[in-house]
């Protein structure tokens, strides 16, 4: 009998306990699947220091179970940060974003020592670009951003909720991004960080995956 994407998830949330430091303060992304790790984590609360959280939506699970929510500001490191990813290649580079959580997450990371990243194994790509790249930006740069997609073969469109532009955690859009084949995430990163009015560009390249924790039909297969 196969598992399904949701026994996945939680196979790979579980399996990600054994990351987390006892003690210390982990970081915690954000999506179906981190929601599983942060079930698992609850059964542990007592022996972490806490965590920081990449969204609001993370922060009311994280409390509702009981564990304490600190600033980031309130922590100079983390020894790991925990998440999902929409896409990961074999070097451990991913697209995020999915969640609109993206900019915290990119935040979190970058305190952390080491990226964890759970996924099923549905997520794991040879090349970035397949899933719509979230991007987040300023609302007013939201057209010309959208043109400098379209130099580069890429289709942006503003994400919507109910009829109504989304709105993020920080207060911004997000534009989803069809037609990218990303071959050099470093790069696309490093170029897209330049555009005025990008808050934050979902290729995760400098704040890549250290270790993959892959949900497949085998068990977790851990990739490093
Ligand atoms: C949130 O903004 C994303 O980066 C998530 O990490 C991503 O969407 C994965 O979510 P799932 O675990 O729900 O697939």
């Amino acid at each position: 009998t196969s598992l399904s994407q949701d026994e996945l998830k939680t196979l790979v949330g579980r399996a990600a306990l054994d990351y987390v430091v006892p003690g210390e303060i982990v970081g915690v992304g954000t999506g179906s699947t981190v929601n599983k790790f942060i079930d698992a984590l609850a059964t542990v609360k007592e022996r972490i220091g806490g965590a920081v959280s990449s969204s609001e939506a993370s922060t009311a699970r994280l409390k509702a179970l009981g564990i304490p929510v600190l600033d980031a500001n309130e922590v100079a490191s983390l020894s790991v940060y925990i998440d999902g990813a929409d896409e990961i290649d074999g070097r451990g580079y991913m697209v995020k974003g999915g969640g609109a959580a993206l900019t915290r997450e990119k935040i979190v990371a970058a305190l952390a020592q080491r990226f964890v990243c759970i996924a099923d194994e549905s997520k794991l790509v040879s090349v970035l670009g397949a899933f719509p790249l979230p991007v987040e930006v300023i609302p007013m740069a939201a057209s010309q951003i959208a043109r400098r997609f379209e130099s580069l073969g890429g289709q942006a469109t503003l994400r919507l909720r109910d009829g109504r532009p989304l709105v993020t955690d920080n207060g911004q859009h997000i534009l989803d991004v069809r037609g990218l084949a990303i071959g050099d995430p470093l790069a696309f990163e490093s170029e897209v960080n330049q555009w005025p009015g990008v808050v934050t560009v979902g290729v995760f390249a400098r704040q890549k995956a250290h270790v993959c924790l892959l949900g497949t039909a085998q068990g977790v297969r851990t990739l490093k």
